[in-house]
């Protein structure tokens, strides 16, 4: 099956998909968007509340922001794959549960193999540990590492940084860096092995406190 057809069969699939609890409260599923041939992935944490009403990502504050910083280094929306690890809104905008990513991820997982960017650019503290499961948030945002031949670049969740300024900052400086390493990322990617930091696998660390980083919609 082509990339194409392969979206919009997951996108087919998610629309009804049944496999977690988040199904009973949800308005629409949001499967993601974005070219097929998209270089780069943007992957969020859920659909909030104008996800959920339109049935598409990053519509709302956050998707706002997350445009300006794209704007920042020349890319459109458009240019881009735009998707979450959960599909269906947590009720309240509550943090995913450990069943609920499980029961995602394989949707999440196909979008990646269908698209297979070069460079995947994660959006807060969920979709960074299906990358690099024991890294903090803190000590690696804005940089970019090597996970099985991709190109991995944990970003602050847009959202996080909207009712935080000093994250804010951070985020737009971190974006800063993006073409530098799309162009790596362009050069070498999919040759290299698994390379990431050994800080980010060496020992499991505790959660940090995350209370700033909740209600994030
Ligand atoms: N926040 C996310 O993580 N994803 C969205 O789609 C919107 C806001
Ligand atoms: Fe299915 Fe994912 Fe929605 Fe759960 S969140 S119902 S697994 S599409």
């Amino acid at each position: 099956m082509n990339t194409m057809d392969t979206l919009a069969e997951v996108a087919a699939q998610v629309k009804v998909c049944e496999k977690c609890a988040l199904h009973f409260s949800r308005k629409n599923a949001v499967p993601g968007e974005g070219p097929a041939d998209s270089e780069i992935m943007f992957i969020g944490e859920g659909p909030g509340f104008y996800e959920n009403e339109q049935g598409r990502p990053f519509v709302g504050q956050a998707g706002k922001f997350l445009e300006e910083l794209l704007a920042e280094v020349n890319l459109k929306r458009e240019q881009v794959f735009i998707t979450n690890v959960v599909k269906c809104r947590p009720p309240g905008n509550r943090d995913p549960l450990p069943e609920e990513l499980t029961a995602c991820n394989g949707y999440l997982e196909r979008q990646i193999e269908a698209i297979d960017p070069c460079i995947i650019v994660t959006l807060g503290r969920y979709s960074m540990a299906k990358f690099m499961p024991f890294a903090r948030i803190s000590e690696v945002h804005g940089r970019a590492t090597w996970v099985n031949g991709r190109l991995i670049v944990p970003m602050y969740h847009p959202a996080a940084a909207l009712h935080q300024p000093s994250l804010k900052t951070t985020v737009v400086q971190d974006f800063k860096k993006l073409p530098a390493a799309i162009e790596q990322a362009r050069k070498d990617g999919h040759k290299k092995a698994d390379q990431e930091a050994p800080d980010t696998r060496q020992e499991p660390k505790p959660p940090e406190d995350t209370s700033q980083q909740l209600s994030l919609f």
